[in-house]
């Protein structure tokens, strides 16, 4: 990425003003009113149901994926202690003096470290948000230097990696899930494919003077096969796309939101969608979420399953990518 300022720091040297490169067009600016429009709220998935093989409840997130791509999760078995820590681990992190976070800078090119999200032009409008990336899983993917070794919750054993571990069962146990609703045994995506990877990417979006006009991430769809975001349990950020109309996910404290990426969307013939959304910021307070991408090695071809085609009914949507 492009060495551009931490927007944090922008924020400590100036709360007032907001550098132009951050103004976004005037069409992408989001509407930011007190009131929000009665919106209708993403579906809810009992995780320990799924978890359990219950029918019902495998045909809720089939009918969640077809008609918002994106649901939430509860009872996902990941311990209360464990997001704690992990959001905490985040918080100090980003309260590091600036110096001390530039040791992990991410490179150019490189998905590892702290920088901006998907700076690939001079031109382009930045996101009012600061990131620290980490590759978590397979465990020898792990780049130890991009690590806050100075944290304990950063540490092998600590709560970063016991968080990525516990997620990453989340993902795995919706993957045998989608399998299943692909016609397939339990272990058919892994097969295929091989087991998940994971991604965890630390967002921090500072508080902004102007929330009016600046985007905390810009719309975007993720490209692996399923993400699990953790988010702040009171400040409402993330919005997705449903039906033209940009829809709030308000947080559920201690449950995560899941929504289906790219990957799945090509694997299954567009019977799911890889929906769009982006983060909006506020003036009074900073959040920060955790996104976890579960996906499989870039390395792989992947295209719509066989079992997904139908001349007739449901013909080939997507290329071999
Ligand atoms: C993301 O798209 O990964 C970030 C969403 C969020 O912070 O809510
Ligand atoms: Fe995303």
């Amino acid at each position: 990425s492009l060495p551009v300022k931490s927007v944090l720091e922008i924020v400590r040297n100036d709360s007032q003003s907001v550098p132009e490169r951050y103004i976004q067009e005037h069409k992408d600016r989001p509407l930011v009113s007190e009131t929000l429009p009665a919106s209708p709220e993403i579906p809810i998935i009992d995780f320990s149901l799924l978890a359990k093989g219950d029918g019902d409840e495998r045909r809720k997130l089939d009918l969640a994926s077809k008609e918002w791509g994106f649901f939430q999760i509860t009872n996902d078995g990941v311990v209360d202690e464990v997001l704690h820590k992990m959001k905490s681990a985040v918080a100090a992190f980003f309260a590091l003096p600036l110096e001390e976070k530039k040791k992990y800078a991410m490179a150019e090119n490189d998905l590892h470290g702290y920088g901006q999200a998907y700076v690939v032009s001079e031109q382009q409008k930045l996101d009012w948000c600061d990131i620290m990336a980490l590759m978590t899983l397979p465990p020898e993917s792990r780049n130890f230097k991009f690590w806050p070794h100075t944290f304990t919750r950063f540490q092998v054993g600590g709560a970063v990696e016991v968080y990525s571990t516990q997620v990453q069962k989340v993902a795995e146990e919706i993957n045998a899930n989608l399998s299943l609703l692909m016609g397939m045994d339990r272990d058919g995506l892994k097969r295929l494919h091989g087991k998940l990877k994971q991604l965890l990417r630390m967002n921090y979006y500072p508080p902004c003077s102007r929330p009016d006009l600046v985007l905390g991430i810009s719309p975007h769809s993720d490209g692996g096969s399923l993400t699990l975001l953790l988010q702040d349990d009171e400040i409402i950020g993330l919005q997705i796309r449903h039906k033209e109309e940009w829809i709030p996910v308000k947080p559920i404290p201690n449950s995560l939101v899941m929504n289906i990426g790219n990957a799945v969307e090509i694997l299954i013939n567009g019977m799911y969608r890889s929906i769009e959304h982006r983060a909006i910021t506020n003036e009074k307070k900073e959040r920060i979420s955790v996104t976890a991408f579960a996906f499989v090695d870039d390395e792989l071809e992947i295209g719509p399953l066989d079992s997904m085609v139908d001349d007739l009914h449901r013909p080939r949507m997507y290329q071999k990518i």
